[in-house]
């Protein structure tokens, strides 16, 4: 009745992996699911989305319904297209200021959860970016939203709306609350007109001709502030395992935090970014993607009826040894040589195609800036020195990491 679930749940990147290297590029995980693996196979899945397959990401199970689908994707698109302009690097780099605020008011001396410390984090930052002086109150709406979701996302046998259980009411209430409070929030900053606020609520609200209704703005902000909370929460929490894994590499980052100010633009920091490009190769947060089959069509051979899953994993992808030297290990320096690009397609750690990640340039920005405050100003150990499990039932998180971290004495700078 299962099918393989019960041993893909036991084990679902090494499920996949013996999968792979028994059957190829391309096999069946049940009578409506493929999975695919070569760059070309999972290019053309992301570049067809909307046309050919949907993407939809509600923790609940419901009735495929591919024209509602279809719809809820056109709507987001155009609210998508709206927000582009206030998401881009220079309104990120904008933000570096405050988001510097933020940091040091989340991450102080102390023993702690990475993974809570880093969803704080961020979720204080998301609110700001795009509520500012109406964030209050939000970033812990939205930590509840999350973790509620958190449960139901994990578990492969996706439960309906109306079953009856304490996990499907929380999530409902919770998706309520947020949506009702963001639908407050816009309707006062409407009323007030308030042309000096600087953040994502006031350009949506700007969008001149393209007007977007208040119900889209309350869904798209509501999408922004939970993709732009768990997953570089997740990133960064990656990044601290490494910074406490590979002194050699933290040297290097050390360094180049010397000679810079203290709220540098990201192309000063080669060095950290390229640190971080490569932690997001190794360590993708979102590791597991899928699609849905919006219309009967074909994938690199394979007849796809409408309703079927797609599905690939960008972890496998990015540590494909036929596409990168040395997969498994940290090397920082691969992204350094431009002259020794990846091969096309292999490195998707934000997708790719008309759903690309609305987010790469303010992720980006952020995870870069962070990492360097933390090495610039933290001393950071790992209370155990025991092996960190990376656990693939939801994002890819590395389970139970702790450090202590405490300030350093002073800041070397140049
Ligand atoms: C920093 C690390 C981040 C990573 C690794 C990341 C990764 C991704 C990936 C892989 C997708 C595509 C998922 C798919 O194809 O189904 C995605 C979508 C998305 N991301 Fe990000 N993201 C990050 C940060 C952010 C931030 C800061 C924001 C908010 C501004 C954001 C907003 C979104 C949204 C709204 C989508 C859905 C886009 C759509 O479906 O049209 N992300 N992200």
């Amino acid at each position: 009745m299962f099918g393989n679930t019960e041993e893909y749940d036991r084990d679902r990147n090494g499920f996949l992996e013996r999968c792979h290297s028994e059957y190829g590029d391309v096999f069946s995980f049940d009578a409506r699911t493929i999975v695919v693996s070569s760059p070309d196979q999972v290019h053309a899945l992301l570049t067809r989305t909307n046309k050919d397959f949907l993407a939809e990401n509600s923790p609940l199970a419901g009735r495929v319904d591919t024209e509602r689908m279809a719809a809820d994707a056109e709507l987001w698109t155009t609210t998508r297209r709206a927000g582009w302009q206030g998401l881009h690097r220079r309104v990120a780099q904008a933000h570096a200021e405050r988001l510097r605020e933020v940091f040091f008011k989340t991450v102080g001396d102390g023993e702690m959860d990475v993974l809570a410390t880093m969803t704080d984090f961020f979720g204080r930052a998301t609110a700001d970016f795009c509520l500012s002086a109406d964030a209050e109150g939000v970033p812990e709406t939205l930590a509840e939203n999350v973790a509620a979701i958190d449960p139901l996302s994990r578990d492969s046998l996706q439960l309906p709306p109306w079953w009856p259980s304490r996990r499907v009411r929380r999530f409902a209430r919770s998706r309520k609350r947020l949506l009702a409070l963001m639908s407050d929030i816009v309707r006062r900053r409407r009323q007030a007109g308030d042309p000096s606020a600087q953040d994502l609520l006031s350009v949506l609200l700007a969008s001149g001709d393209r007007e977007l209704s208040d119900l889209q703005i309350e869904r798209f902000l509501r999408g922004i502030m939970l993709a732009a909370l768990g997953v570089p929460a997740t990133a960064f929490t990656w990044i601290v395992y490494e910074l406490t894994t590979r002194p050699d590499v933290l040297a290097r980052l050390e360094a180049e935090a010397a000679s810079a100010g203290d709220v540098p633009v990201v192309e000063e920091l080669p060095y950290t970014e390229a640190f971080v490009k490569e932690v997001l190769r190794l360590w993708p947060p979102t590791w597991l993607i899928g699609r849905t089959v919006r219309r009967e069509t074909e994938l690199d051979g394979w007849r796809l009826k409408t309703g079927d899953q797609v599905l690939f994993s960008l972890y496998r992808l990015h540590r494909d040894p036929r596409w990168w030297s040395d997969p498994d290990r940290l090397v920082p320096e691969r992204w350094l040589e431009p002259h020794v690009a990846p091969v096309r397609h292999t490195y998707l750690p934000f997708g790719a195609g008309p759903r690309v990640c609305v987010g790469t340039q303010l992720g980006m920005m952020q995870l870069t800036l962070a990492t360097f405050w933390l090495v610039s100003y933290m001393d950071l150990a790992r209370p155990q020195e025991t092996a960190i499990v990376p656990d693939f039932s939801g994002l890819l998180v590395p389970r139970d990491l702790r450090v202590r971290s405490r300030r350093k004495a002073a800041r070397q700078s140049a």
